[in-house]
Formats: C-alpha cells, structure tokens, sequence
C-alpha cells in the first residue's frame, strides 16, 4: 500500500513557525512518527513551496498508482483551485489535515478548497491528524 503525504507552503518552517500554534516538532520527526507507526506501508513524504511542483507530484498518481493521499496544502488550502483540478484530473482519493484548528482562526481560514472532495477532514489535533488519517487509511473503509 503506497500513501503520499503532502505538506505544503511553509511547512518545511515547522518547530520554527508560530510555535504556538504548530508545534515544536519539525517535518522530519512528522516523518518519524509516521514511519514508525506501520512498517508495512510504503509512505511517500513530499513537501514544496512551489504549486507547480504540488501539481505535477499530484499528476504522478497516473504512474504512481498510490493507495491515497494525507494533504496539508497550508495557505493553499484557503485559496488555491489549481490544485483541486490537478487532485480532481488523476481522481486521487485524500484526507486533509490541519494541524491548528483552522475553524478557531481568522474567518478566511474557514474556507477549504479541498473539504468538500476529501475523503475526510482532521483539523485542530495536531501530528496526530496525520497518524489517524494515516491509521484510517490502513483500516479501510469500513474499518472501525
Ligand atoms: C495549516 C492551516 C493553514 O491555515 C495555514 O496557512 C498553514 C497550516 C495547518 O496545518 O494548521 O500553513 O494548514
């Protein structure tokens, strides 16, 4: 089971960024946990700045054939639509995580491009998001 983890714009910044809101931890010991969570799972870590590289790492699921998606697009999520297409043009089946709860914040952040498409929303749980999407992903659809 091949699963892409995404984190977007600023997201290389974490343990540094508003600590208060994001965390001490930084990307790699994200990647850590999840590693550490389930060795069976072939998890793809990917994380840009840059919404061209986002697209064309979202167009590989054509080869790539990956099971599905945890996204974090960051500010993206609140505004950028290309990325919806790209997701939308391979049909790649995601979770969307925010580690702040984005619902408790200034109201633009309330707005998701992606919401409405995913397969579910973890907002306001911090890395745990991504280890339970993670975890519902491995269960299964039905799974409990
Ligand atoms: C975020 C929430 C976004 O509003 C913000 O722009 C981020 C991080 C989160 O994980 O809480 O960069 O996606």
């Amino acid at each position: 089971m091949k699963i892409l983890v995404i984190n977007g714009v600023n997201l290389n910044m974490l343990g540094k960024r508003e600590t208060e809101l994001y965390g001490s931890e930084s990307l790699s010991d994200l990647q850590a946990k999840l590693e550490g969570l389930n060795q069976d799972v072939d998890l793809e870590f990917f994380q840009s700045n840059s919404e061209e590289e986002i697209i064309n790492k979202i167009h590989s699921h054509k080869d790539e054939k990956y099971h599905c998606g945890i996204f974090n697009f960051g500010a993206h999520t609140h505004t950028n639509i290309s990325i919806r297409d790209a997701i939308l043009s391979v049909n790649f089946p995601f979770y969307e995580v925010h580690i702040s709860n984005v619902f408790a914040r200034e109201e633009f952040r309330h707005t998701s491009f992606f919401s409405d498409i995913a397969k579910g929303c973890i907002v306001g749980c911090g890395f745990d998001g991504y280890e339970f999407a993670l975890t519902k992903i491995i269960r299964g659809e039905n799974g409990s």
